[in-house]
This record gives C-alpha cells, sequence and structure tokens, in this order.
C-alpha cells in the first residue's frame, strides 16, 4: 500500500489535501485497488473523509463532486488489500472515537482476530473487515484514556503482532500527524514551516528532499515546525537527515531501474510476507477467504492444479512437496489443457488455481469447469477481489503485493510459498506428518527470506556473465526434480525478455533428444541439488553436466554453496545457501531472473514491458 500524510504550516487551506492526492498519484504504483483521504483543523468534531473502492481516478472524481474541507493536516492511502475485499467500505482511512480520529495502515496485522474480539466485547462497532479498523479503535481506547496521540500510538503499536505502517490524525491535535511502524517502511519529509510521511519518498518528493527514516518500533510525531521520533520505550531517537537525490520516475522504482529489478530485490518480502500469521492458535492454517468442510478436505483423493505461464510452473515445483507429504496424487495442468481434454474430475478432486492477476481467462474456464464437475477449488491468487478469488469456493492469498513488470517473479516465489502452506496444511489435516514434522517444515519456510537475500547480495557474478551472452541465439537449461520446473521457469525468463530461443528440459531427458541440440560453446545452465540431500540426485545431475560438457556446451552450473565437486565441471559457477531440497526453488530461480534481466537489459530491450505479452491475458 502506498501511505501519505502532511501537516501544512497556518490555517485551514487547501494545501494538505492537494500534498495527499499528489503524492497518492505517485504512490498508486504500491496497489490501486481503493484510495482514501482524511482531513483536520476545520471541524472540531469530525475528520473529513473520502474513500472509494477503485482507481485512485474515481475518488478524485468523488471529491471533485463533493469537495473537501480546507484543512491544516491530512494522509491519503492507496491500497492492495490483504484482509478484506476491496470495497467502500475496506477502504482507508478508518474512523474511530465517534469520528473524532481517522488512521491508515500499511501491512498485516497478524493478532487481529484477538484484539477485534476485545474491541467487540467492550462495546465497539466495527464497520469493516479490514485488519485495520482494529488499530483505529485501539488508538481511539488509549486517547480516550488522556494519552495524546503520539503516546497512544505508542500504546497501539506495543499490542500489535505482524508488520505495520500506521499514521494516524485526530480533531483535538489538528496541527499533528503521529505515525508508527515495524517490519514495514516509513519516511520523514523535512519541509520549510511544513512536514510530511510517506511509506517511501516518492510521497513527498516534489515538496522536498530531506528525508529520514524511521527505525524499527519507532514512533513519529510531525508538527508545522517539529519532527520528534520516539523508540518503543517513549525516549527520544536522533536521527540523521539525508539528501534524496533520486528523479521521481527511480522513485517510484525503489531506486532500480526498472519495477523488474526492484521485483526481484522485493522477493525475501514476498515471501515473508506469504508467511505472515498462516498458522491460528491450534496451529492450523488459516484461508483467507471461504472455508471447505475438513470433511471434503480429508476426503479428496486427487489435487490438480491449473495455471498458465510462470504461475503453471509454481505448480509443478507444488507437486513435488505436496505429493510427498500427503501422498495425495497432484496433477499439474495447464489451464486451457486442462479445460477441453475432458479431464476426470470429481467431488473428491480439489483443484488448486494458481494465478497472480486472478483474472487469467484460461484459469478462470478452468476453475468454472472444475465446479461444474463438483470439484472443491481454492485459488491461490495475489489480487484480492479478483476473479478467481471470489468464484473459488476458498482463498490462500499470496501476498508480494502489486506486480507491475510483465514477467512474473516475486509473484512466482509466492506463489510456492502459498502451495507449500497447502501442502503442510492438507499433511497434518489428514494425519500424514505429526505436529513437531510440521512445525519443522515452517520453520524451514521461516528461513527462505534470509537466503534469499543473501542470493540478491551475491548475485553479481551472473549479471556480468549476462552481459558479456548479448549475441547468443540458443540457451538450453536443464534440471531434475524440483531443479525441472526452475530449468523451465528459467527458458521462459529469457524468451519473454531477451527474446532468445531457450529451453528447459528435464537433465534425465537429455539423452533422449535434447542432447542432439548441445553444439560447442552452446550455453547450458544445469541446476544442480545440493549434495546434502538425496545422493543419487545430486550425482546424476552432475553427470548431465559432464555429459554435455564432454559434447563441447559451455556449462553454467547453479550448485550450492561449497559444492566444490559442481565447480569442477562447471565453466561458469553461481552458489545460492544450501537448503533442504524442496525448498531450494525459491533460492535457485534467483539468478535465472537476473540472468534473463540483466542480458534483455543489455540488448537495449523494454524489459518491463516485453513486445507482444501482456501482464494478465483476459482472453481465451
Ligand atoms: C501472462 C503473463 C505471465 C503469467 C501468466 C499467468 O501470460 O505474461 O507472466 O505467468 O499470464 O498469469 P496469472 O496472472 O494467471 O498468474
Amino acid at each position: 500500500c502506498g501511505i501519505v500524510g502532511y501537516v501544512g504550516s497556518g490555517e485551514p487551506d487547501s494545501r494538505p489535501e492537494r500534498v495527499i492526492m499528489g503524492g497518492l498519484a505517485r504512490l498508486e504504483y504500491r496497489g490501486y485497488d481503493s484510495a482514501g483521504i482524511a482531513l483536520v483543523g476545520n471541524d472540531p468534531d469530525r475528520v473529513a473523509i473520502a474513500k472509494r473502492a477503485g482507481k485512485l481516478e474515481r475518488l478524485s472524481t468523488a471529491i471533485a463532486e463533493h469537495p473537501l474541507p480546507p484543512s491544516t493536516a491530512a494522509i491519503g492511502h492507496t491500497r492492495w488489500a490483504t484482509h478484506g475485499a476491496p470495497t467502500d467500505a475496506n477502504a482507508h482511512p478508518h474512523l474511530a472515537a465517534g469520528g473524532r480520529l481517522a488512521l491508515i495502515h500499511n501491512g498485516i496485522i497478524e493478532n487481529h482476530h484477538r484484539l477485534r474480539d476485545e474491541l467487540m466485547a467492550q462495546g465497539v462497532d466495527f464497520l469493516s473487515d479490514t485488519d485495520t479498523e482494529v488499530a483505529a479503535h485501539l488508538l481511539a481506547t488509549y486517547v480516550d484514556q488522556g494519552l495524546g496521540l503520539a503516546d497512544a500510538m505508542r500504546a497501539v503499536a506495543t499490542r500489535l503482532e505482524g508488520a505495520f505502517t500506521l499514521l494516524a490524525v485526530d480533531v483535538r491535535e489538528p496541527r499533528t500527524v503521529v505515525g508508527a511502524r515495524r517490519n514495514s517502511p516509513l519516511v520523514v519529509g523535512l519541509g520549510d514551516g511544513e512536514n510530511f510521511l510517506g511509506s517511501d519518498v516518492v510521497a513527498f518528493i516534489e515538496h522536498t528532499r530531506t528525508a529520514l527514516e524511521l527505525g524499527q518500533d519507532e514512533v513519529v510525531e510531525i508538527t508545522p515546525t517539529s519532527v520528534v521520533v520516539t523508540d518503543a520505550s517513549g525516549a527520544v531517537v536522533e536521527r540523521e537527515p539525508y539528501h534524496v537525490d533520486w528523479d521521481a520516475a527511480a522513485a517510484e522504482k525503489g531506486g532500480f531501474a526498472t519495477f523488474m529489478d526492484k521485483e526481484i530485490h522485493d522477493q525475501p518480502t514476498a515471501v515473508a510476507d506469504t508467511l505472515r500469521g498462516r498458522v491460528d492458535e491450534n496451529g492450523r492454517l488459516r484461508l483467507d477467504e471461504g472455508l471447505i468442510d475438513e470433511y471434503v478436505l480429508k476426503s479428496i483423493d486427487k489435487i490438480i492444479v491449473v495455471a498458465c505461464g510462470t504461475a503453471s510452473y509454481a505448480g509443478l515445483v507444488a507437486r513435488y512437496a505436496i505429493e510427498h507429504w500427503t501422498r495425495i496424487p497432484v496433477e499439474v495442468d495447464l489451464a486451457h489443457e486442462f479445460r477441453y481434454r475432458d479431464p476426470v474430475v470429481n467431488i473428491k478432486t480439489l483443484v488448486v488455481a494458481i494465478s497472480q492477476s486472478g483474472e487469467t481467462m484460461d484459469t478462470i474456464m478452468a476453475v468454472r469447469h472444475a465446479q461444474q464437475q463438483g470439484a472443491t477449488v481454492i485459488g491461490i491468487v495475489n489480487t484480492q477481489g479478483s476473479t478467481i478469488a471470489r468464484e473459488a469456493d476458498a482463498v490462500l492469498y499470496t501476498r508480494a503485493g502489486p506486480e507491475i513488470a510483465v514477467a512474473s517473479t516475486k509473484a512466482f516465489l509466492a506463489q510456492i510459498t502459498a502451495s507449500y502452506l497447502l501442502g503442510i496444511f492438507l499433511a497434518e489435516l489428514r494425519g500424514n506428518k505429526f505436529p513437531d514434522e510440521i512445525a519443522a517444515l515452517l520453520s524451514e519456510l521461516d528461513a527462505m527470506p534470509a537466503k534469499i537475500q543473501r542470493v540478491l547480495d551475491t548475485a553479481e557474478p551472473i549479471r556480468v556473465v549476462a552481459r558479456s551472452m548479448a549475441d547468443e541465439h540458443t540457451v538450453l537449461f536443464l534440471g531434475r526434480h524440483v531443479g525441472f520446473p526452475v530449468a523451465l521457469e528459467g527458458a521462459l525468463k529469457l524468451k519473454e525478455l531477451a527474446y532468445i530461443h531457450a529451453e528447459g528440459f528435464a537433465a534425465g531427458e537429455l539423452k533422449h533428444g535434447p542432447i542432439a541440440l548441445v553444439e560447442q560453446d552452446k550455453p547450458v545452465f544445469v541446476i544442480v541439488p545440493s549434495p546434502h540431500g538425496p545422493e543419487s540426485l545430486h550425482a546424476k545431475v552432475l553427470s548431465n553436466v559432464q555429459e554435455v560438457r564432454a559434447r563441447g556446451a559451455r556449462t553454467l552450473v547453479i550448485a550450492v554453496e561449497g559444492d566444490e565437486e559442481a565447480a569442477r565441471h562447471a565453466d561458469e559457477i553461481f552458489y545460492v545457501p544450501d537448503a533442504p531440497v524442496l525448498m531450494t526453488p525459491l533460492l535457485s530461480v534467483i539468478p535465472l531472473q537476473i540472468f534473463a534481466h540483466e542480458l534483455a537489459s543489455a540488448k537495449g530491450f523494454d524489459v518491463d514491458q516485453p513486445r507482444n505479452l501482456a501482464k494478465s491475458v483476459t482472453v481465451e
């Protein structure tokens, strides 16, 4: 979500509204399923607000029809829904204290169910389905107890679990905006007689280039002439301002040259957010929307994953894990093939539809077909309120945030993560695993964001090699087991971005045909599994590396750190951290994403919008 806050210098006027609406327009790339604004300083009893589901334009139109009053301070929000569908009611800001206080939020409040129950027991009425409204009412409770807005915000932050940036205004302090953050960004913009807050500097870059960042668990209070940052204990923290030298366009991309590069770097967060708060008090997975009778889930005898493109490769990865953990047979089908092949589907079939957009027509038609045959459908979807999210019997959201670049990256990692959560959930429900085994799998997943970060931090060698390969015409990718779908995805990325002929093969299939393609100096990527996994797997893939190398191929090997044997057979080696074999796709695909991005950039292509492709294909 995008967040912006502003406090102006003097008497109520229209500047707060203009600053907020301008900031929201710049932040719309962070989410665009609803938007809202709250202003104080005119009416001593009520915050003025306007909010609308849909793009920012709908909010602007609503404001043009019903103009907002002048104000001294304001906050605004553009939403990427995580809890509650994108509706007017669920749009931020959320009001509390009889309309005297308004709050906006970015992130996920994990313990919102518990806090909501507590507040409802105190007689609080809720108007939305969001986790955010809990924070608004909680803040009101502390303000009503006599705390100033900043102290009340600090008290709220100590009660919340999860990730959040919060901003609030209150009619009783009309020249103040307060903010707090944990695991979610908040930046202060320092003006002359006015101050700004934003989820990133884009929010205020047209007004000031002097900024300071808030540390973890800090609270900030801005007035026209002061910025006070305090830590969780209330002690004042001195933060050094810095100069922002980005131009506005680069700032929207977080300083990266392309959205795709930014999204590749968002991957640790995408996986961490997808994992966040999934397990309830009883250790059970919490689906986001819809409920499927446990009896139904216990009685299914087959799972069919339907998806297209990159999402289908996430399904292929998931098959290895779900079959291994649950012993339920899993098929993975391209949605358009599934729909027209007269598939065997019945009430004992669980169909898992994976889609970033939730709007891919092929996948929608597959979902409808499956439901007509009596199957239960779970959607693994990134976009709240999308067609697949609405039509599926239940939804497990990937929380990758908006993916702007056409070629999918962070959604892929989030899709694997969410499918794994589903597999773990089914294994537990059906008694395939003991609680300690479930806990071990979940902690393996929890360890992945840090490992993904490490891959990103050590990616320079793959960039160098990619830049030297702009004249290649064919690149092959080989992998076994979960490395096979990674090879397919690596090849797809290269086709999509660099328009180079690329093919992914199961390494074992090499000898049955593809090896005929290998010639002198032809680049072949091989994804080598960990030597600490099943012994035979590592040895088999290494012999495939030797087979292609013996025929003159230039071998580009992705292996785990410390695998010196792999290095002996590689012309170029790229290391990723070691991990249990089923977790490795979350790491080994990243050098391939970076390779395609870098090579396409070296050729001067538009990596965010490759020719002929669309982000979401809404025709069959
Ligand atoms: C299009 C995009 C691909 C994407 C596929 C599935 O073809 O270009 O990047 O993987 O659609 O999209 P979905 O939104 O259903 O995940």
